[in-house]
């Protein structure tokens, strides 16, 4: 039902502050010499798409044909097991920097769904949540990024009602907690601290 070391995925809409958090939550685990292992489940995708010469941008992977997504899907998921599984120990974070939810041009689209979760087994889903308002804001600031396929505050609302339902749907597989985790605005490493916090009870 589980992999050696624990692993939590953390999911949010896009421009939430996934890295931004996991960034401190890096900073944190090194303060108190928890050993853990940040991978962003979009970069996995990217290098198999980028080897193949079908994109070069993150942004574009939600843009491909959904059968090419859910081959890079699967790809990813089972390389970041496997390397994983050779660099981590019982004791260790492997932590999943992804979404559970992917608005596509084919419509939405599970991020974890059942062949993914069988890979990465999570002990804890945690989303990352602010008001759709400031999301939106952050996006703004955020130039080189391009996610204004999410729309504006409406569009990034259903996305973060939709997004939560298929958190919980995909923790059922496995038995895995999911934890809501606030974003403040200007405060990231209070979520960090409070990922640690659940974490270390896993
Ligand atoms: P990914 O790379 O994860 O894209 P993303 O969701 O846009 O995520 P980012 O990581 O860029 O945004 P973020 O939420 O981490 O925000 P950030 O910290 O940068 O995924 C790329 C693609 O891969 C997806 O679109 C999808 O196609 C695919 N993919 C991924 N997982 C998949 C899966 N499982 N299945 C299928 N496809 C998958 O912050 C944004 C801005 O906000 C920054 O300017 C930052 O400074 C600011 N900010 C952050 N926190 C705060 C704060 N507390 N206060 C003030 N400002 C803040």
């Amino acid at each position: 039902m589980r992999n050696p070391f624990r692993v939590v995925v953390v999911t949010g809409v896009p421009g939430v502050g996934k890295t931004t958090v996991l960034g401190k939550l890096a900073e944190l685990a090194e303060e108190k010499g928890i050993r853990i292992k940040i991978v962003n489940f979009g970069s996995s995708m990217l290098n198999y798409a980028v080897r193949e010469g079908i994109i070069n941008n993150r942004d574009e992977i939600r843009r491909l044909p959904l059968r090419k997504q859910l081959e890079l899907q699967q790809l990813a998921a089972r390389d970041i097991i496997d390397t994983a599984s050779k660099e981590l120990g019982e004791g260790d974070y492997l932590i999943i920097d992804t979404h559970a939810l992917v608005k596509t041009v084919a419509g939405y689209w599970p991020g974890l769904p059942k062949h993914v979760i069988d890979e990465l087994k999570p002990d804890m889903i945690a989303v990352i949540e602010a008001s759709p308002e400031v999301i939106a804001a952050r996006q703004a600031r955020d130039k080189g990024r391009y996610r204004s396929d999410i729309g504006g505050p409406q569009g990034i609302a259903r996305l973060m009602e939709y997004a939560r339902a298929a958190s919980f749907a995909s923790a059922v597989f496995y038995a895995s907690t999911v934890a809501i985790v606030e974003n403040r605005e200007g405060a990231p490493e209070q979520a960090a601290q409070e990922i640690l916090e659940k974490m270390l009870n896993l």
